[in-house]
């Protein structure tokens, strides 16, 4: 352990599998590989920023080269393991594509040194973060390599946009992707952390910073340090509403029963409250959306309907609810008039719900009367 200051973000960066959370199938293969002694020569890890792309390299570098490896369940405090944690391994070479993209430095670090031998440990790893911003030159000289790999070479690559990487590259690897975390593993992860780091934080001021996060823990660690930083060692979901000009839980759950029942009067008064309180409206806009589309899972479970929002909900008016909403996304980002734009969208959204919904009884009404007694209707063509 080094001494001092360290952010929350590297001080808890997995060191081992089970450190990794939300990324299960990535962990169950890659351990399943080593198990059975099926390493690929090459891997390819993708995902949204800040989901453990880097960690899960570093981890299955300490796994291929620990002390009597490959071993996925190696010892934290193994030497070589150690030496990986802290960048001190000699064989495994990390570079950062997004700040070395010349053709030349990545033949210095990789393609002049990958037929030596490791010096200390089992394999030779390559790390190359953000991959896809290697030039051409670049790509090509590692693919001569990727075609013909030395056994005792290993490359892990990352990338946030693979759709910047050659075919040719992706093809000679196995590929990952990393899901964006959901929320309340997020929020566990933070308690954890909030326990060992002696934080009071409330549940809902969690909830708050992780919903904020989009996804991305390390998102979420460094506003939780950041809050931290400004609070001390207590932190309410107030506190962290009034930083980032979050509109609380509550507050959104009543929105969208606003919406649902199309009450106009209680959906302005409510815009009005959270634009004078100096809320983000953008930000409102996106929570709500993941409110509804929370709801709208609820009906689907359901089997078409739910009754959350207060009024009863079929999931065609819950889709059209947020296909408004999304609608209006870039005018409440981009307009002028953030509020009124905002205040539009919702209405719109509401209107076009109920569009919907007379659309489908009417469809009702044709098929009731197709099916009358002949008797009772006269049925035309
Ligand atoms: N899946 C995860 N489980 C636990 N912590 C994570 C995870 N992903 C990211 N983190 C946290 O965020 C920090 C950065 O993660 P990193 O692996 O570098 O992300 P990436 O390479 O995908 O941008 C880590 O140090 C750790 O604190
Ligand atoms: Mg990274």
């Amino acid at each position: 352990m080094s001494s001092g200051y360290q952010v929350i973000a590297r001080k808890w960066r997995p060191q081992t599998f089970e450190d990794v959370v939300g990324q299960d199938h990535v962990v169950r293969t890659l351990r399943n590989a080593i198990a059975r002694h099926r390493i690929a020569h090459a891997y390819l890890l993708v995902g949204p920023r800040g989901t453990g792309k880097t960690s899960t390299a570093r981890i299955f570098a300490k796994a291929l080269n620990c002390t009597d490896g490959p071993n996925a369940d190696f010892d934290v405090n193994d030497p070589i393991a150690q030496s990986i944690a802290d960048g001190r391994c000699l064989d495994v070479i990390e570079f950062d594509a997004a700040s070395n993209t010349q053709v030349d430095k990545i033949r210095e670090f990789i393609i002049d040194t990958v037929a030596y031998a490791p010096a200390q440990a089992r394999f030779k790893v390559y790390i190359i973060d953000e991959v896809h911003m290697l030039s051409p030159g670049s790509f090509n000289a590692l693919l001569k390599t990727l075609e013909e790999p030395p056994p005792h070479v290993k490359f892990l690559f990352a990338t946030t946009d693979p759709q910047k990487m050659p075919a040719t590259v992706i093809s000679r690897c196995q590929r990952f992707d990393l899901k964006p975390i959901p929320t309340d593993l997020i929020v566990q992860r933070l308690k954890k952390i909030a326990a060992v780091e002696k934080i009071t934080v409330s549940d809902e001021a969690l909830h708050s910073i992780a919903r904020m996060a989009d996804g991305g823990m390390r998102d979420a660690q460094s506003t939780f340090d950041q809050m931290i930083s400004f609070c001390g060692g207590e932190i309410s979901e107030a506190d962290v509403l009034d930083v980032y000009g979050l509109v609380a839980a509550a507050k959104i759950a009543e929105l969208g029963n606003a919406l649902a029942a199309a009450d106009h009067r209680k959906i302005v008064a409510i815009v009005d409250e959270c634009d004078a309180n100096g809320r983000d409206l953008y930000r409102l806009l996106v929570d709500l959306q993941t409110h509804l589309q929370s709801t709208l899972l609820d009906a689907i479970a359901r089997g078409g309907q739910s009754d959350a929002l207060g009024v009863s909900m079929t999931t065609e008016q819950l889709t059209r609810l947020l296909d408004g909403l999304r609608e209006g996304e870039s005018s409440v980002k981009h307009g002028l008039s953030q509020k009124i734009n905002f205040e539009v969208a919702l209405l719109k959204a509401v209107e076009g719900s109920r569009a919907r919904a007379i659309d489908s009884l009417i469809k009702e009404i044709a098929m009731l009367a197709e099916s009358l007694p002949e008797d009772g209707s006269k049925k035309n063509d």
